[in-house]
């Protein structure tokens, strides 16, 4: 049985990180999503919100988990015994950045690679940041988000 590890921000969780979680629940008999807190950043929902939200929205993949981690991912690759870290890449920017963050990880982990996944041609230009920028000033966003991240979303900036 091997296990994918797919951390990240996930602040809110998006329809690419959703297209993410569907491909890689093919790919492997277990997947691990993690929301890693970062205390320097403040996020706009709480670990724990943006953890409850995406445990809702993988609800249909039975191989997947959703745990929230608050220190480095590779300690999270022995923890849950992570065969291979995945991630997202969108473009030019992701590659470079999470090239980096593969290195420190496999170096980290004694080994342990990082799968990259390229996003989608329809999802590539959503970020998490944007979808929060277009929800606070009440810009339609159900063609970026899963309706269950709309709603929070709404509930958030009070706009619905
Ligand atoms: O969704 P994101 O914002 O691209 O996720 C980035 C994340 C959370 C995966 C990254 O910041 C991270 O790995 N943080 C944990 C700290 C860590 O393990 N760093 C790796 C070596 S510097």
């Amino acid at each position: 049985m091997k296990t994918a590890l797919y951390p990240g921000s996930f602040d809110p969780a998006t329809l690419g990180h959703m297209d993410i979680i569907a491909r890689v629940s093919k790919l492997f008999s277990r997947v691990v999503v993690a929301v890693l807190v970062n205390p320097a950043k403040n996020g706009l929902f709480l670990p724990e919100e943006r953890a409850e939200l995406l445990k809702s929205l993988c609800k249909s993949y039975p191989n997947v988990e959703v745990r929230m981690h608050g220190g480095l991912v590779a300690e999270l690759v022995k923890s849950v015994g992570a065969d291979v870290i995945v991630k997202g890449v969108r473009d030019a920017a992701d590659f470079s950045y999470e090239t980096t963050m593969a290195y420190y990880n496999r170096a980290l982990t004694g080994g342990v690679e990082t799968l990259f996944l390229p996003a989608d041609e329809k999802f590539r230009h959503i970020s998490s940041s944007a979808v929060k920028e277009l929800a606070a000033h009440g810009a339609d966003i159900g063609e970026y988000v899963p309706a269950e991240t709309e709603r929070a979303l709404k509930e958030r900036f009070q706009h619905g």
